[in-house]
């Protein structure tokens, strides 16, 4: 066999690796019944009619022999969700299909569920291609769902987010002597806060609440019997203050109320306070629901995932509202 000189593995699966996939999760089954199935990337298309697939496996891998003995197998176009699966199909040694429920398929292979796309197809050619081997496979059914697919990206696991076909007018230029852009992410962010919040504000106005209330019920809705200051120490990042003053307004309301505890003051949120936090959380839930439905479910994850991101790298160290205690 020749080597290629000048060519540092490393370097040729780091260039390879950014060839931007999908993952899969390919199965079979053993002549003895056993399960068997690898995480591979090297999935692809091959033809349509008739209908082929392609996969590739090291020959160094124990399921070699299982599958080049077998007459068909499932390939699973994993979910967003399903990287712990990915994780563990792709790990030596354990047992890859302890608790997972099964579907029945056209063959014996197994057939795993809540993925994005699946084929069972029957073995038709194999082929040697150094040090994998190359299964060609005739595509006899599949299925697919809406869950958004997990993208896998120079080594790490990533989730896709569309480019819209119509130009966004992302990146245009601004007028030379004007230094704002509408690429600003500050702006971006801005704007799409107080577009998303529109419908909140409207029913805080008829709440005759203000922002500064709809913070407070807020953290009192997910953690209640809290002094002034540990509300305080959540609502921080918001650059606003609970002041005894106002709470005194949202006391007035009767939608929270003072308790002591252990010679401590404590604001509980009343049966009114949380029915006005209850119809706040609704309604933004149906605004996500609508703007969830415009981006699709893969571009509102991604929108997630980052905004998580930069929260997390432009947090100066506040406390985590949702941790436990
Ligand atoms: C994202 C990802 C993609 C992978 N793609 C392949 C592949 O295409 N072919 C392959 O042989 N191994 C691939 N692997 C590695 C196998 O999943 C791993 O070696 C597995 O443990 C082999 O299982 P076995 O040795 O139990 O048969 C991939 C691993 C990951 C995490």
């Amino acid at each position: 066999m020749t080597t290629h000189k000048g060519f540092d593995p490393q370097a040729f699966r780091a260039a390879l690796g950014t060839f931007t996939t999908g993952v899969t999760i390919i199965t079979t089954r053993a002549q003895d019944g056993e399960a068997v199935g690898i995480t591979a990337n090297s999935f692809n298309s091959v033809s349509l009619d008739p209908p082929l697939v392609l996969w590739s496996l090291a020959k160094n891998a124990r399921s070699l022999s299982v599958f080049s003995g077998a007459r068909h197998w499932n390939v699973h176009v994993l979910s967003a969700g399903q990287e712990a699966l990915s994780g563990r199909f792709a790990r030596q040694g354990e047992d890859k299909f302890a608790g997972l429920e099964l579907d029945d398929g056209i063959s014996k292979a197994p057939l795993l569920q809540g993925c994005t796309a699946r084929f069972q197809c029957r073995t038709a050619f194999s082929y040697d291609g150094g040090d994998h081997i190359i299964f060609v496979g005739e595509v006899l059914a599949y299925d697919r769902s809406e869950l958004p697919p997990l993208v896998f990206q120079s080594g790490q696991y990533a989730i896709a987010a569309r480019k819209p076909r119509e130009e966004l007018r992302l990146g245009a230029t601004p007028p030379p002597e004007c230094s704002y852009t509408e690429d600003l992410l500050g702006y971006l962010l801005g704007r799409a806060h107080y577009q998303m919040l529109h419908a909140l504000r409207q029913l805080l106005s008829t709440q005759a609440l203000d922002e500064r209330s709809f913070f407070i019920l807020s953290v009192l809705s997910i953690r209640d019997r809290l002094t002034l200051d540990e509300l305080n120490a959540f609502i921080a990042y918001t650059g606003m203050l609970a002041s005894p003053e106002s709470m005194d307004v949202l006391e007035a309301q009767r939608l929270v109320a003072l308790e002591t505890d252990d010679g401590e003051a404590r604001y509980v949120m009343t049966a009114d306070g949380r029915e006005a936090s209850l119809r706040q959380i609704a309604l933004a839930k149906a605004v996500e629901e609508d703007v969830s439905a415009k981006l699709g479910a893969g571009d509102a994850m991604a929108l997630k995932l980052l905004l998580k991101r930069l929260i997390a790298s432009s947090d100066p160290g506040m406390p985590d509202l949702w941790s436990p205690r």
